[in-house]
C-alpha cells in the first residue's frame, strides 16, 4: 500500500527563499543540527549551489552522521525555464550535487517575460508536467507537484495530460489571512490523494507586526506558545505540511517544537483562527496566479 505524501514528507521544512551566498551555510548547519530534515529551495532563489556545497560539508562532518537519504529536498522549475524543463531539472540536480530530488514542483503556472494571458502559459505548463512525470519514471525525482496553481490549472493537468495528478504535492501560500484557496484545492482533489504544503505562514511579517490578534493571542497564552507556533500548528492540524524560513537557531528550535503542539489545538481553536479572515476579506500577500490563463 503506498504511503500518503504526509507520511513521507517531514511536516516542517526549512524555507530558503532570500538566503543567498554566505548566508546559506550556517542556517543549514543549525537547522540540520536541530533536527530539520526537509529543505525547500527553487532555481529562482539562486541558492541551490550554496545548499549543495553546504550539504556536502555536512555529509563529511562525522558529528552529523548525515546521509543524502536522511533528507527531503524540494526544488522548483523556474518560470524562466519553462521552455527547457528537463535541462533545468538536470542543472538543479547538478547544483544541489544530488542524484535525485525528493520533490520537484512547477513553481508558477505562467512563463516569465510573457503576458499572463499568453496561450503559451498553458502549452508549456502542460509540457512541463509531462516532463516531470517522465523524470519521476526515470528516478530523477521521487515526487512531483505544482505550486501556486489554481483549481482550474490543476484540473487541466487531469483533463489534458495522460498522467493526471494522482499523489501530487501542491505548495500554496497559507496563513490566517489567506487559507481558503488551499482548502478548496485540498478538498477538490482529495480523491487524487494530493498532499498540501503551506508557505509564507507568517504572511510576509504581518503575523508578527499586528499589535493584537485576539484569537491567536488567547490560544497562544493558554498553551504557553507563541503566535508563530500556534499558526504553524493550526496549518498542520489541517493535515498540511508547512515551510518556515529562519536564520535564528532559537526561532528554528521553537518552530520545530510546534510538532508537539498540534494535538493541543482544539477544533474550536482552529475555527477561531480560521475566522481571522472571512471569505470576503482574505488578504493574499504573495504573487497571485489567478491572473494566469
Ligand atoms: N512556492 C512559492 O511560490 C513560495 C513563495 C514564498 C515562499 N516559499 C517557501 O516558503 C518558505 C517560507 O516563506 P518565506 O521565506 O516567505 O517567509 P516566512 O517563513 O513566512 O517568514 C520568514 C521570516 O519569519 C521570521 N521567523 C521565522 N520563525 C520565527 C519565529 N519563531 N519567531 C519570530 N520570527 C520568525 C524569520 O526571521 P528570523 O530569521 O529572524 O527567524 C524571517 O524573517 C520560503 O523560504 C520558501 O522556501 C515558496
Amino acid at each position: 500500500m503506498p504511503l500518503s505524501g504526509l507520511d513521507e514528507i517531514p511536516l516542517i521544512g526549512l524555507g530558503t527563499f532570500r538566503l543567498k551566498g554566505n548566508a546559506v551555510q550556517q542556517p543549514l548547519r543549525d537547522a540540520i543540527h536541530l533536527g530539520y530534515r526537509h529543505i525547500d529551495t527553487a532555481a529562482i532563489y539562486r541558492n541551490e549551489k550554496e545548499i549543495g556545497f553546504a550539504l556536502q560539508e555536512l555529509y563529511k562532518d562525522a558529528s552529523f552522521q548525515l546521509a543524502r537519504s536522511d533528507l527531503w529536498i524540494t526544488s522548483k522549475l523556474s518560470p524562466y525555464d519553462m521552455e527547457l524543463p528537463r535541462a533545468a531539472l538536470l542543472e538543479t540536480l547538478s547544483h544541489l550535487q544530488v542524484e535525485y530530488l525528493d520533490l520537484y514542483l512547477i513553481h508558477w503556472p505562467g512563463i516569465a517575460r510573457k503576458p499572463s494571458s499568453s496561450p503559451l502559459n498553458k502549452q508549456l505548463r502542460l509540457e512541463a508536467w509531462n516532463m516531470l512525470n517522465e523524470a519521476k519514471r526515470e528516478g530523477l525525482v521521487r515526487h512531483i507537484g505544482v505550486s501556486n496553481f489554481t483549481p482550474n490549472h490543476i484540473q487541466e493537468l487531469i483533463a489534458e495530460t495522460e498522467y493526471g495528478i494522482e499523489g501530487a504535492f501542491i505548495q500554496m501560500e497559507v496563513h490566517p489571512w489567506y487559507w481558503r484557496d488551499a482548502m478548496e484545492i485540498h478538498s477538490c482533489f482529495l480523491e487524487q490523494n494530493i498532499t498540501m504544503v503551506g508557505y509564507a505562514l507568517l504572511a510576509e511579517g504581518k503575523l508578527l507586526a499586528e499589535s493584537s490578534l485576539t484569537a491567536l493571542d488567547q490560544i497562544a497564552q493558554r498553551l504557553g506558545a507563541s503566535r508563530v507556533q500556534v499558526t504553524l500548528a493550526w496549518a498542520m492540524s489541517k493535515n498540511w505540511g508547512v515551510l518556515v524560513r529562519s536564520q535564528n537557531p532559537e526561532h528554528m528550535r521553537l518552530n520545530l517544537e510546534t510538532l508537539s503542539l498540534v494535538s493541543s489545538l482544539t477544533a474550536e481553536d482552529c475555527t477561531a483562527i480560521d475566522k481571522t479572515s472571512s471569505p470576503n476579506n482574505e488578504e493574499k500577500q504573495c504573487w497571485d496566479p489567478r491572473i494566469v490563463t
